[in-house]
């Protein structure tokens, strides 16, 4: 375990059980549909990859990049498209693929902006989701698992764009940010 981790939340057997339940059921759902998932880097890249191999569904990728203003641990609602999509979305099936949700603002943002695309269906799939933190009451159609409100960091996730390549999802020491 990282020394800066204080303990894992959840073990690379633990995601990859999630992440293969969750692969079962995404292509049970969109088997003869026009599937297209979308990742929201940068901290669904793990996530990402590890899902797309699990389906047994015919799909397209492709990724966005979205920034939200705010100061500190807290978003503002207010989000701007770093790297946009780089296909039409029209009749396209779109699975959003997110790490982790916390207030909602991003997706909500980023489902909106999808749905004004002409994509014939947005949802969401996410490894993580904090439910206490939750600002904007987003329909999310796929969660791995809730999580209690820590910092949480690895597979993906960062603090300070680090810890992202750690293979488990852990609880940040507080040490480190406070
Ligand atoms: C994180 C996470 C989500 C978002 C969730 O991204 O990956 O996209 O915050 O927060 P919200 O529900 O309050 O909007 P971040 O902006 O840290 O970028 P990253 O993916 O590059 O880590």
């Amino acid at each position: 375990m990282h020394k800066d981790c204080e303990y894992i939340l959840l073990s690379e057997e633990k995601i990859s059980s999630i992440v293969k339940d969750m692969a079962k059921t995404i292509s049970e759902d969109y088997k003869d549909k026009n599937l297209l998932l979308v990742g929201l880097l940068k901290g669904s890249v793990m996530f990402m990859t590890d899902l797309m191999k699990e389906l047994t569904v015919d799909c397209k990728i492709d990724f966005i990049c979205a920034s939200s203003y705010g100061s500190g641990t807290e978003s503002s609602g207010r989000v701007n498209i770093v790297k946009d999509v780089s296909q039409p979305l029209d009749g396209k099936d779109v699975l959003i693929v997110e790490d982790i949700i916390d207030s909602g603002n991003t997706l909500n943002f980023i489902t909106k902006y999808f749905a004004a695309k002409n994509a014939a269906s947005v949802r969401i799939c996410t490894l993580l989701s904090k439910p206490d933190r939750r600002v904007v009451d987003i329909p999310v159609d796929y969660v791995g698992q809730e999580v209690p409100d820590e910092f949480v960091i690895g597979y993906g996730l960062d603090y300070d764009e680090k810890y992202r390549n750690l293979p488990y999802v852990g609880v940040l020491k507080p040490s480190v940010y406070s």
